[in-house]
């Protein structure tokens, strides 16, 4: 069975009551939920942290490579300023994908600048939850 890494990264945690006019008001539980659905239809195994440090995120990253098939991974805040995580990703060789529930490209200028997407086979932003369902369709297609 192939294995999935889901990493949520800062203050995703707080979905549901964090500015749910652009989050939405599902919560990251109802979201690890809907991804596990998926995954059972789909025959993966996932295995979903949520981290609000950049090391930890780095770490988690470090470990993906001989541990999973592929990676699903919402940045949050850190997209905009992480070398870091865009380099433990590029150093991992792992087949990845960048979700977003926003578009950050209809947003705040400081978050129209991805430094993720580069190392990622591609990007799925601005539908909400729903958002990470289709990177996980995406992955697994592609596995
Ligand atoms: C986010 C967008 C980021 O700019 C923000 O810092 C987040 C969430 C999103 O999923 O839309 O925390 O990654």
């Amino acid at each position: 069975m192939k294995k999935v890494l889901v990493i949520h990264g800062p203050n995703l945690n707080l979905l549901g009551r964090r500015e749910p006019e652009i989050y939405g008001k599902t919560t990251l539980k109802q979201i690890n939920q809907a991804l596990q659905r998926l995954a059972k239809i789909k025959k993966v195994r996932l295995n979903i942290k949520q981290s609000n440090h950049e090391g930890e995120i780095v770490d988690l990253i470090g470990k993906v490579k001989f541990k999973y098939d592929a990676l699903l991974i919402n940045p949050a805040a850190y997209t905009h300023t992480s070398v870091a995580i865009r380099d433990a990703i590029l150093a991992s060789e792992i087949l990845a994908v960048e979700v977003h529930l926003s578009n950050i490209y209809c947003r705040e200028e400081f978050r129209q600048k991805s430094l993720i997407s580069p190392v990622v086979k591609g990007t799925i932003l601005g539908f909400g939850a729903k958002s990470y369902l289709l990177g996980l369709e995406a992955l697994i297609d592609l596995m």
